[in-house]
């Protein structure tokens, strides 16, 4: 191994990560005192959160009556009973006062005409237990993320949180007694090695939308704490849960918002046909994602998708008019526009379901805290690392996530992060001596691709891995299409060895980066296809038309992957908490989940 020159940092925390659940954990962290860094490969507020669109869910009851626990029974229904009620009941609760906070921090909501918060419908969220969609939404425009991740970002800026922009995670510092001691990250702009030391690591790193073909996340959504972690021999947990949104744009993947049917928009079918009316009596168009992403894709595999290719759906905003589509969906009609070449106002917009948001990701308890599970214990935790956001798996999203609770669950679980570390270190506290190999483990892998001399580029690798997991882990399942994209993924797997970086004049500037995140999306992708073929039931997200019911007896229990050093995928599974946080709402009890 060739010798690097360490950058020694210390701090109390380390976040790595600048999205809304990074961001807000990383200015709580710096508000309870915390000498605190924030590392992001990206300038914050160019992190995926910024894509966000149609709202912030919180039974603020502003439009007609609501109830945080109408929003926790419809958060546990559309999870399919895989969340944990426990955790669900906290974000359900902290969602009012969350969404007042950010108010207060300055997010320019839309406004009602006398002047609270906008709310709109959004899928699978109801009022009175299922009765009839209810205005829970809290919006800005359709560029809700946009607005809050820099609200977000100015809160940061005005606690003493120092920001590492353009530093890239490599791997965890990992103590002998299973302790995280914090993190090894390389400097994007100048190639130099730092070493970040902390009580608490927290990751905020985000989604793995990438491992696919088609999807609406960014091209920075690669699984990079998920990675970290894999790496550390942490497991992965209900990886098997990809969320497809019904409304991607046909052809560039882009996101319309859920928010389009919000505000009236549906979906129809060749024959012109309001389809959701058959799939979903009640809810109809804004029945949860799985439910619309599901009739779509039987409509189009029953030869009634539209199009030349009888390959889409269409969805019309026209009837809404350009004054409401001006004022409550100006993004959407803009990017319509740009990647469909469609005029909303005029024609409806081709849409298809698009990989969007990953249930699973690193446990973790409702205080942020990343669980190591063990046989006495499948709620142990690791000291010293905390995950949020959608690279954490709480689990209150379980196997479905509803629309708008991934803007509360990244604001609801960063300060959560925050207080429990308030609660529980104290600031300046001294560290002990690294361990003696601390960095190694991330300064060999660095070493390793940029002298790797094989002879496959990092973007074929890539698309290989994201064909496959498009083709054999898509929106229905069957034990065929996952054997063979677990056979397929392996293989892939096998290749990275073969990848070539060591000739610079191949070499794009991109390329180290590239496949250390390639590095990270194989994991992700392998945990993805071994727990779905592992879980023989539908629930949620994953439907097995091999399987296609829900078994509470064999199956309602959490999936944890872990990937050794060879990238073999082992198996393991934990309890779902089947209890509240407190007694003022009682355990839902599962049953059939209809719309
Ligand atoms: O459809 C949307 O605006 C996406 C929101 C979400 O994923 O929560």
């Amino acid at each position: 191994m060739a010798a690097y020159k360490l950058v020694d940092h210390t701090y109390d925390v380390v976040v790595v990560g600048a999205g809304g659940a990074g961001l807000r954990a990383t200015f709580g962290m710096g508000a309870a005192g915390f000498k605190t860094a924030c590392i992001t490969k990206v300038f914050p507020t160019r992190s995926h959160t910024v894509a966000a669109q149609g709202g912030i869910g919180a039974s603020l009851g502003n439009m007609a009556e609501d109830n945080w626990r109408w929003h926790m029974y419809d958060t546990v229904k559309g999870s399919d009973w895989l969340g944990d009620q426990d955790a669900i009941e906290y974000m359900c609760r902290e969602a009012v006062p969350a969404v007042y906070e950010l108010e207060h921090f300055g997010l320019p909501f839309s406004r009602t005409e006398d002047g609270k918060i906008y709310q709109r419908p959004f899928g699978g969220h109801m009022r009175n237990y299922g009765e009839a969609p209810v205005q829970r939404a809290c919006a800005a425009a359709d560029r809700t993320g946009h607005a809050m991740l820099h609200t977000l970002y100015q809160q940061s800026l005005k606690h003493n949180a120092e920001f590492f922009v353009e530093y890239f995670a490599i791997d965890l510092i990992m103590d002998a007694d299973g302790s995280c001691r914090g993190v090894v990250a390389i400097n994007l702009d100048d190639g130099t090695i730092h070493r970040f030391r902390a009580h608490q690591t927290v990751l905020a790193t985000g989604g793995y939308g990438r491992a696919y073909f088609s999807c609406t996340s960014a091209h920075t959504c690669t699984g990079d704490g998920h990675g970290l972690v894999a790496r550390a021999g942490l497991p992965l947990q209900d990886m098997e849960f990809v969320q497809f949104h019904p409304t991607g744009m046909y052809g560039s993947g882009c996101l319309i918002t859920e928010g389009a049917r919000g505000e009236g928009g549906y979906l129809t079918n060749s024959a012109g046909e309001r389809f959701m009316e058959r799939y979903a009596p009640t809810a109809k168009d804004l029945a949860s994602r799985d439910v619309v992403s599901r009739a779509m894709t039987v409509e189009i595999r029953e030869g009634r998708g539209v199009g030349k290719g009888k390959d889409h759906i269409h969805l019309h905003l026209e009837h809404l008019g350009a004054e409401t589509l001006e004022l409550r969906l100006p993004g959407i009609t803009e990017t319509a526009k740009i990647f469909t070449g469609v005029d909303v106002t005029r024609d409806p917009a081709p849409v298809l379901p698009t990989v969007h948001y990953n249930m699973g990701g690193i446990p973790t308890n409702l205080h942020g805290e990343v669980l190591r599970p063990t046989k006495d214990n499948p709620d142990a935790t690791c000291p010293g690392l905390m995950a949020i956001g959608e690279t954490a798996c709480v689990s209150v999203h379980g196997a479905n996530r509803l629309g708008t609770n991934s803007l509360l669950d990244i604001v609801v679980f960063g300060r959560a992060a925050a207080l429990r570390a308030a609660a529980t270190m104290k600031p300046g506290a001294s560290h002990k001596p690294l361990p003696k190999d601390g960095g190694d483990l991330a300064v060999s892998r660095l070493d390793r691709l940029r002298n790797a001399s094989g002879d496959l580029r990092t973007a074929e690798v890539r698309l290989s891995m994201q064909k496959t997991m498009q083709n054999d882990a898509a929106v229905f399942r069957t034990a065929s299409s996952l054997g063979e994209g677990v056979k397929k993924i392996n293989e892939i797997q096998a290749t990275l060895p073969r990848l070539k970086l060591s000739d610079r004049s191949l070499v794009w500037n991109s390329d180290l980066v590239e496949a250390l995140e390639l590095e990270n999306l194989m994991a992700c992708a392998q945990a993805t296809i071994t727990s779905a073929e592992a879980r023989k039931e539908s629930r949620g997200a994953h439907a097995r038309e091999d399987f296609p019911d829900r078994d509470d007896a064999t199956w309602m229990k959490h999936s944890l992957a872990s990937i050794d050093e060879k990238g073999k995928v082992t198996l393991d599974y934990r309890p779902v908490h089947t209890y509240t946080l407190t007694d003022e709402v009682e355990y839902i009890v599962p049953k059939a989940r209809v719309y």
